[in-house]
């Protein structure tokens, strides 16, 4: 061996070239691995070692995107992701909900009577208007409740605030009856000039829900309006025709004696007859829905709806 050769030889143990002249190293003489872990670098070992569904998450990440479990995985994500966004611009947005439900059913009164010009202010337009709460039975005002957290159509499935109707008392195909309702006085309570009631009834596909506003005199109708039904748009949809709900002003929902007599009629009205100043006419088409105005009325005008209200009105009235 020549010099040179022998000085290689001592002073470069290992030879990774690939020559195949160097041994190959004893365990022994390892030199000792030493990991030096940096922040937010895992070192393999960590990988591997990771436990739990961290790591069961990671592995399925690191798959091939066209694997199965990845892209399952990928989709739970994303359905939690949109549920807790959906979630909550609900919860966000209930209060601006509820604000706008309350405002809409203002504009609906104010409306029904007439108070609403040119779309102005709903609100300024409402400032007139004092809402009570009555029991229906009684026909008196009650402070049990206050408006903002009385709602008479849920209180109609509750069994402690509502009543049963017989079949031959339900003329209104409503089934249950709240034993209160808020209504609202135009002008306040003491010295109201309309007074405007919540209707509701069967037409022939839906319930309509509304409001009939009454005159100072308790007889005379100033407005009529519905709010939400399902009935066919051109057909019994026209409910909502403000001609057909000018219709309504004027006309009288009680005869002489006090007895509810306001109807709509099948085709129009033969004008001068004796009894047209209690008729409205019918919806072409739609007789069915027709009726059911009708009879939603007169449930609501009568003793079963808030006719012990109106007769303490008209006596207050009138002493
Ligand atoms: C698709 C369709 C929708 C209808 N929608 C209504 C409706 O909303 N209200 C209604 O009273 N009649 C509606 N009708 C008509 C009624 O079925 C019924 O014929 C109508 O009330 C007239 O009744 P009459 O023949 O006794 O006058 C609808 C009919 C059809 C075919």
């Amino acid at each position: 061996m020549s010099d040179a050769t022998k000085k290689t030889t001592d002073t470069e143990p290992d030879d990774h070239t690939g020559s195949g002249n160097a041994p190959l190293p004893t365990p022994e003489a390892q030199p000792a691995v030493i990991h030096v872990s940096q922040p937010g670098v895992a070192s393999s070992n960590q990988a591997t070692n990771e436990s739990g569904l961290t790591g069961r998450f990671k592995s399925v990440l690191n798959q091939p995107n066209d694997s199965t479990q990845k892209t399952l995985l990928v989709t739970v994500i994303m359905c939690l992701l949109c549920s807790v966004i959906v979630s909550a611009a609900a919860v966000l947005l209930r209060p601006t909900q509820t604000a706008n439900a309350a405002l809409d059913r203002k504009r609906n009164i104010v409306q029904v009577a007439g108070l609403l010009k040119d779309e102005g202010s709903v609100e300024v337009a409402f400032k007139d208007v004092e809402s009570r709460i009555v029991n229906l039975d009684t026909g008196e005002y009650t402070d049990q409740f206050n408006g903002v957290e009385y709602d008479q159509y849920a209180a109609a499935s509750d069994p402690n605030l509502s009543i049963a109707l017989d079949k031959k008392d339900d003329i209104a195909g409503i089934g249950r009856r709240a034993q209160f309702a808020e209504v609202y006085l135009i002008g306040g309570s003491e010295n109201f000039k309309q007074i405007v009631l919540p209707v509701h009834g069967l037409g022939l596909w839906s319930t309509l829900y509304g409001f009939v506003s009454l005159d100072q005199d308790l007889t005379t109708i100033t407005g009529l309006k519905f709010y939400n039904h399902a009935e066919t748009p051109g057909l019994g949809g026209e409910v909502d025709n403000p001609i057909w709900q000018d219709k309504w002003k004027g006309k009288l929902a009680f005869d002489d004696t006090g007895n509810v007599k306001i109807e709509v009629v099948k085709g129009t009205v033969v004008p001068g007859n004796q009894n047209a100043a209690w008729q409205v006419d019918g919806l072409a088409g739609a007789t069915l829905t027709s009726r059911g105005v009708s009879q939603l009325l007169r449930f609501w005008l009568d003793e079963q709806g808030f006719g012990s209200f109106l007769k303490n009105l008209k006596q207050r009235e009138a002493s």
